[in-house]
């Protein structure tokens, strides 16, 4: 006879933010720290009796090999390459793959490439339009297929996660895609669609439905404007492969990265243009965050980041003038602002470069964001560059980061940087002192301080006194 439980109401609140779960409600959300998050969503039923019934003794169970990639097991290709190659190859049977990113930077475009290319091939392409209508989805894509659509190319203009785990398995479509998870509803669940809840719940039924029948399925997920990873954070562990896609929505480029594969490496990466046909992969990325000129002017110094396997070669900007009245601005663009303000004092500690009392705006150029402290010395010659209005010397590429004391630390893949550099046409570079490496075919230029760098860049010290800001007159001119 099984001893009588006692079932007892807990978890009444679940925080928006983060799905911490709470007994009771508070104005803040002690797992995330937001403020007035959380929601009451009624009472689960636990079992409270203390000792569940133990399994009887000698009970064990089989056990099966992990899961692992198989050998040869088949990628199909997305049609599009560069995606494929964040795959490592294409998507694999009764997979799911979760691409995330902010509203409007492109995931349904790249899917409505992703849907085109898969249907001309001749497989049945689902495409779950929660977001859009079916209209607007087929107008979007007949736009991108110049004319008519594959008619392999399907449309399902349904929101329950059930209807759509069942159209999976009876159709069997070559690839489903579900744009966007936050609008699917699970019967019985509560919560209205996009909680936490509901999120979770749907991807489980749907990607379910993609495993039991060897499909692949691909879930598309909104972030949040201010960063927060609402889809693809709650359902990291649901599904096999998360891909964000991330740019500045005023700017075309566009970056593809892996953040968890099953199958594959999380060192891939891809960058697109988001052009009228759609994204374009770049090619040559490097040669795109490089400004073409003839000559060279003051406040401009070019560095290099790697971002997942990929050396970047990237151009900082500076600009510095007098201030006007009240505090100088500091306008950071691409760049850790934060990082910048470091390394703003470091120069001015440490190099005689008085930027205290000057605007300061620093940017990357071709909408690069760059956080990786191998560019501290490019930005701190650029910013001295434009201070002194010296330019940097030509064909001149620097690396390293800068510690507190002005002294240059060795930085990762160094080899890799100035492979990448050295192609693209740099004669000179300069790296810190410490940094054990023998490059040939570039003139390699040791530093060990930011002071020394600095001088290693043709730059020269220039004292003035400091400035009052603009004159009466400038200033009578400013009304
Ligand atoms: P979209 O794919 O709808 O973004 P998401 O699904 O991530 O919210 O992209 C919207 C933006 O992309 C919109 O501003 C228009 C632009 N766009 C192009 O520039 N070229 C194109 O071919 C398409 C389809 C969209
Ligand atoms: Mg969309």
């Amino acid at each position: 006879m099984p001893a009588s439980t006692k079932k007892v109401p807990i978890v009444r609140f679940v925080c928006t933010h983060c799905d911490g779960q709470f007994p009771k409600w508070q104005g803040r959300c002690e797992s995330c720290g937001s403020w007035g998050t959380l929601k009451e969503v009624g009472s689960v039923a636990v079992d409270s009796s203390p000792r569940a019934p133990a399994s009887p003794p000698g009970k064990t169970a089989t056990f099966s090999s992990l899961e692992q990639p198989k050998k040869g097991q088949s990628h199909m290709s997305t049609g599009v390459s560069a995606l494929d190659q964040v795959l490592g190859g294409g998507l694999i049977a009764g997979s799911v793959s979760l691409i995330g990113g902010e509203p409007g930077i492109g995931k349904s475009t790249l899917l409505a490439q992703v849907a085109l290319e898969v249907a001309k091939r001749g497989l049945t392409v689902l495409y779950v339009t929660g977001e859009e209508s079916p209209t607007q989805v087929g107008r979007r894509l007949e736009r991108l297929a110049h004319g008519q659509l594959p008619a392999t190319l399907r449309f399902l203009d349904q929101t329950d996660s059930a209807v759509i785990a069942a159209t999976i398995t009876t159709e069997r479509p070559g690839l489903t895609i579900v744009d966007s998870i936050q609008t699917l509803r699970t019967l019985g669940v509560t919560g209205e669609p996009g909680n936490p809840t509901q999120i979770r719940a749907s991807a489980s039924i749907v990607g379910e439905a993609a495993k039991r029948g060897s499909l692949p399925v691909i879930l598309v997920g909104q972030v949040t404007k201010d960063g927060d990873l609402a889809g693809p954070r709650l359902l990291e562990h649901l599904v096999d492969t998360v891909l964000m896609l991330e740019g500045d929505r005023s700017q075309e480029l566009r970056i593809l990265r892996a953040l968890k594969h099953r199958f594959g490496t999380t060192e891939e990466s891809a960058l697109f243009t988001m052009e009228e046909e759609g994204l374009v992969e770049l090619v040559d990325p490097s040669l795109r965050f490089l400004q073409e000129r003839t000559s060279p002017v003051s406040g401009s110094a070019a560095g290099c980041t790697v971002d997942g396997a990929r050396p970047l070669i990237c151009e900082i900007q500076a600009l510095v003038t007098p201030a006007g009245f009240g505090i100088p601005a500091r306008r950071i663009v691409g760049l850790d602002p934060n990082r910048v303000q470091l390394l703003m004092a470091v120069l001015m500690r440490r190099a005689s470069c008085r930027l205290g009392d000057q605007d300061v705006f620093v940017n990357t150029v071709g909408g690069l964001r760059i956080n990786d402290p191998a560019t501290d010395v490019p930005v701190a010659l650029a910013l001295a560059s434009a201070m002194w209005d010296q330019p940097v010397r030509e064909q001149l590429i620097a690396f390293g980061e800068i510690s507190l004391s002005g002294e240059l630390r060795p930085i990762p893949r160094l080899d890799l940087r100035l492979k990448e550099a050295k192609r693209l046409g740099y004669t000179s570079a300069i790296i810190p002192q410490s940094s054990k490496i023998t490059f040939d075919g570039m003139e390699i230029l040791k530093a060990d301080t930011i002071k020394k760098a600095l001088e290693l860049g043709g730059l020269k010290v220039v004292h003035r006194a400091p400035s009052k800001g603009p004159s009466a007159e400038e200033r009578e001119g400013y009304f």
